[in-house]
């Protein structure tokens, strides 16, 4: 009868261990530890054992049926297990799958280069000012020497709003509205960074286009000054072997005037196409600050001199990166902008 126990136990443990479901388990338990169970089966049998073995053959007995359970059990728990590790698996994110990227923007490269220029004036002392882009008819011209019926009004054709409102059509405006808020205050270094309006519309001119403008107002500032200045932006923005040219040329808001020329940083000054074989490049517009703009501003011109000069970001830009078309800035074309991340 012992020998039987242990039979059936094995032969129950095997197909514990084998069990797929929880239901499979029941059908187990019902099958040897329920009341028509096996067990019970054998043990209806002990009436005919020898009274002295009853109680060894009914130890073991409980011993079979107690360990039938713990195994129920454990196999229980295993499955539960496993099913729980099956759920993890379908649920839980891959986190080795590659994400899908976003799309990250950045500066223009008009932007970059005129951060560029700001850095390069800001080291040399000068402060950062700011102006409206409709501007009037007295800033953008009359406050710079150039009244009604001027013709150097023709160089810079604009879009009007009202006979007196205008987009202005360079950053030269500012320096009479810094000057105004300033006065009788020394020394003024700004510069001033913006969009600007012209009616041109030829492949190599844009209707709008940015500028950095620069003023310095003080008690004896000379050409020199302006020249020493230009140099060292030239050098810092273009690189240490730079040389620059000044031009004499005409502004009616600055006397003497100058167009101001660095060495072609293509040929290095050799000659070469960009440089139409003259080895220099045009940058920007400057001169002395005239009387007339000191004294509509509210300076005296006999107790102090200034320079100004304004600059063509773009133009600086093209020669920076070695873009050949201005155009190239505004249509937005992924395939050049990104190249500037
Ligand atoms: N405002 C002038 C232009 O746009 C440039 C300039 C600025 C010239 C300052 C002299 C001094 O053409």
């Amino acid at each position: 009868m012992q020998e039987a126990l242990r039979k059936m136990e094995e032969a129950a443990r095997q197909r514990i261990v084998k069990a797929a479901d929880s239901a499979e388990l029941k059908e187990i338990k019902v099958q040897y530890l329920g009341k028509k169970g096996e067990i019970t089966r054998i043990l209806r049998g002990m009436g005919q054992l020898d009274p002295k073995e009853r109680p060894v053959v009914g130890n073991i007995a409980n011993q079979v049926k107690e360990n039938l359970v713990q195994a129920l059990r454990d196999r229980e728990e295993i499955l539960k297990d496993e099913a729980r590790q099956a759920e993890y698996t379908r649920e839980s994110l891959d986190v080795t799958l590659p994400g899908v990227p976003l799309r990250q923007g950045h500066p223009h490269p008009i932007t970059l280069v005129m951060e560029e220029v700001k850095g390069i004036f800001m080291g040399m002392g000068f402060r950062v000012e700011d102006g409206p882009e409709l501007e009037t008819d007295y800033y953008n011209f009359a406050a710079l020497n150039i009244p009604r019926d001027h013709p150097a009004r023709d160089m810079q054709d604009s879009f009007y709003l009202t006979e007196d409102l205008l987009l202005r059509t360079h950053t030269s405006p500012v320096q009479a509205r810094v000057m105004e808020k300033m006065v009788p205050e020394l020394p003024i270094r700004v510069i001033v960074p913006g969009k600007v309006y012209r009616r041109d519309d030829d492949a190599t001119h844009s209707f709008m286009f940015h500028q950095v403008e620069g003023l310095a107002v003080d008690q004896k500032i000379s050409l020199s000054d302006l020249k020493g200045t230009l140099l060292s932006f030239a050098r810092q923005m273009f690189g240490p072997g730079q040389k620059i040219r000044l031009r004499p040329s005409y502004f009616p808001f600055t006397e003497p005037s100058a167009e101001v020329d660095i060495s072609c940083v293509m040929c290095k000054g050799r000659g070469c196409r960009v440089c139409g074989s003259t080895g220099w490049l045009e940058i920007l517009g400057a001169g002395m600050v005239h009387p007339r703009v000191f004294r509509m501003s509210g300076y005296d011109p006999e107790a102090v001199t200034g320079f100004a000069f304004g600059m063509g970001v773009e133009r600086v830009a093209m020669l920076k990166y070695g873009i050949d078309d201005l155009r190239m800035f505004y249509v937005n074309d992924l395939r050049m902008l990104r190249q500037f991340r």
